[in-house]
């Protein structure tokens, strides 16, 4: 049987098993896909069971997709230049990092029909899954990318990846067609203190937390007459594309698939 997991620190909340288990069994892989809460100095030794082929495909989730870089052999372009990994894979008897969340985060958008091009684009936080957002916005061909994050130091080194951002002082606020939250502030139903009012409606509110199902920015981004969506697709999307790449096939995204999330 082989095996698969994925590791971060907290890991509790992790959907991955569920949704991967389910497409193994879809798709009659005779496989188990399991979750692992680990520590920084443990991420060699996990590593080094994919390239002793005592585990097939590792998933990385906060805080490690950075730190796990110097355990592998390889990068896809995408990983090596948002230096973030979230998917492991043995090939050729290389260790390969790739990046899925950028698919993830382009799939959701496309499935929204909202069209990114010359759009202004305000996203708050700087944590782990914002570079592959921003890869990700750069091919859309956005006019203009701000980040704030409440330690900005985080958001000066993603300037160092990507020359183009533009940094704005946290709790400050400027016009955007499309805002987005990387931060944790909703996870436990916090409110972001912005007033997003001042700026008109039919914009973009997207929030990358899916768990809640609308979180605090939402509820006042849909209230004050906007577009929402929440990270649900963006995280379905990147284990599609996780799937893929380990199996060769590409598991269902139907109503079905999404159910298997609901109420968690
Ligand atoms: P990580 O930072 O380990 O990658 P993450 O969950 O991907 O973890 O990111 C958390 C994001 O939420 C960060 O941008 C964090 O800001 P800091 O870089 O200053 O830590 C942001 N965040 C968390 N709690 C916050 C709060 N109370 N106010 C503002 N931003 C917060």
């Amino acid at each position: 049987m082989k095996k698969y997991f994925v590791i971060g620190n907290p890991i509790n909340h992790s959907l991955s098993p569920k949704l991967h288990n389910y497409w193994l069994k879809e798709n009659n892989i005779d496989a188990i896909y399991d979750k692992r809460r680990i520590e920084e100095k443990d991420l060699e030794n996990i590593i080094s069971e994919v390239k002793e082929k005592k585990t097939n495909g590792i998933n990385i989730t906060v805080p490690f997709k950075k730190a796990v870089i110097p355990y592998l052999d390889k990068l896809s372009p995408e990983a090596e230049q948002t230096q973030s990994v979230n998917t492991i894979i043995l090939s050729n008897d290389n260790l390969v990092g790739h990046n899925t969340d950028i698919f993830g985060f382009d799939k959701a958008i496309k499935n929204l029909n909202f069209n990114m091009k010359d759009k202004r684009i305000f996203i708050l936080g700087a944590g782990g899954v914002v570079p592959s957002i921003i890869f990700a916005l750069n091919k859309m061909n956005v006019s203009q990318i701000i980040i704030s994050n409440r330690t900005k130091k985080k958001a000066e080194e993603l300037k160092l990846l990507f020359n183009n951002l533009e940094i704005l002082d946290w709790g400050n606020i400027i016009d955007f067609d499309v805002i987005i939250n990387a931060t944790s502030l909703g996870l436990n139903k916090e409110s972001i203190n912005l007033d997003f009012s001042k700026y008109g409606n039919n914009k973009l509110f997207y929030d990358v937390i899916y768990n809640p199902v609308e979180t605090n920015f939402l509820k006042e981004g849909k209230k004050l007459g906007n577009k929402t969506e929440n990270g649900k697709l963006m995280f379905v999307y990147q284990a599609f594309e996780a799937f893929k790449l380990w199996h060769k096939i590409e598991p269902s995204t139907n109503d079905k698939t999404l159910e298997i999330l609901r109420n968690d």
